[in-house]
């Protein structure tokens, strides 16, 4: 026990330590040509902390995954809170709307748990841009602002114009889900927005106003110049 400890702690600071060396000698090979996220970050970062909703909405639309908190129907777990991790967008690369769109199959946990209580809890970090590693923030710092969208669950209707609408934004920033196993029966679901929770900067938690969340003025164009900064 101890032994295999050890030696899966020496494993990983080795890997560590490699992975760091091979990040070290690209950002430093390619500073000029291949924008890192550190460079992104430098010209378009987050907005004031101060502005809850624009700081809310940033968070949201630059993160492409999240964790999503259920309450389990796992045998040996019932009524446990479980988490699992979800590639989400919330619209387009360039058209942000807030709300956290979500590709499932009714194989996975998260879908199977959805069908006896519709109500989840969603979190994304500032941590995922890697934002708060470049400003040296642990990701638990307050600073590194988070999210924890409470709410209920739902299916998007297929054939309406919000289900065209969230399929092609998932599919644009998560390429990898138009080679999903067809037979999966997937379906694209949202939330129902009931709370948000923010972690920013410090003096305690914060909430953010639905209404005001989900009515500000942001497209979140910066993601896709990002994404062209890279694939060009
Ligand atoms: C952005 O998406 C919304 C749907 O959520 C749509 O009504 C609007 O026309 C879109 N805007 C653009 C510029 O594509
Ligand atoms: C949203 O903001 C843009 C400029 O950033 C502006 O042109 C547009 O009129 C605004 N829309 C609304 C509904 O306020």
């Amino acid at each position: 026990m101890k032994w295999s400890l050890t030696v899966a702690l020496s494993l990983l600071s080795l890997y560590g330590s490699e992975a760091w060396a091979t990040q070290r000698h690209l950002e430093e090979d390619h500073e000029n040509e291949i924008p890192s996220r550190k460079f992104h970050h430098k010209k378009a970062g987050p907005p004031d902390h101060n502005k809850l909703v624009e700081m809310a909405r940033y968070v949201m639309h630059n993160c492409d995954w999240a964790s999503i908190a259920t309450i389990s129907t796992q045998p040996a777990i019932s009524g446990f809170p479980f988490t699992n991790v979800k590639s989400i967008v919330d619209g387009s690369m360039a058209n942000s709307t807030g709300m956290p769109y979500f590709y499932m199959s009714p194989l996975d946990f998260t879908a199977r748990d959805l069908t006896k209580n519709t109500r989840a809890t969603v979190l994304v970090s500032l941590e995922e841009t890697r934002y708060c590693e470049s400003q040296k923030w642990d990701p638990e710092d307050p600073r590194c602002t988070r999210l924890m969208l409470s709410g209920k669950m739902k299916k998007v209707k297929e054939g309406t114009p919000e289900y065209t609408f969230a399929k092609a934004a998932l599919f644009e920033r998560h390429p990898a889900m138009a080679h999903f196993p067809p037979d999966h029966n997937w379906f694209v679901a949202k939330m129902k927005i009931a709370q948000i929770a923010m972690v920013d900067w410090f003096g305690g938690a914060k909430y953010v106003s639905v209404k005001d969340y989900l009515a500000y003025n942001y497209t979140g164009e910066e993601v896709l110049h990002y994404y062209n900064r890279l694939h060009l």
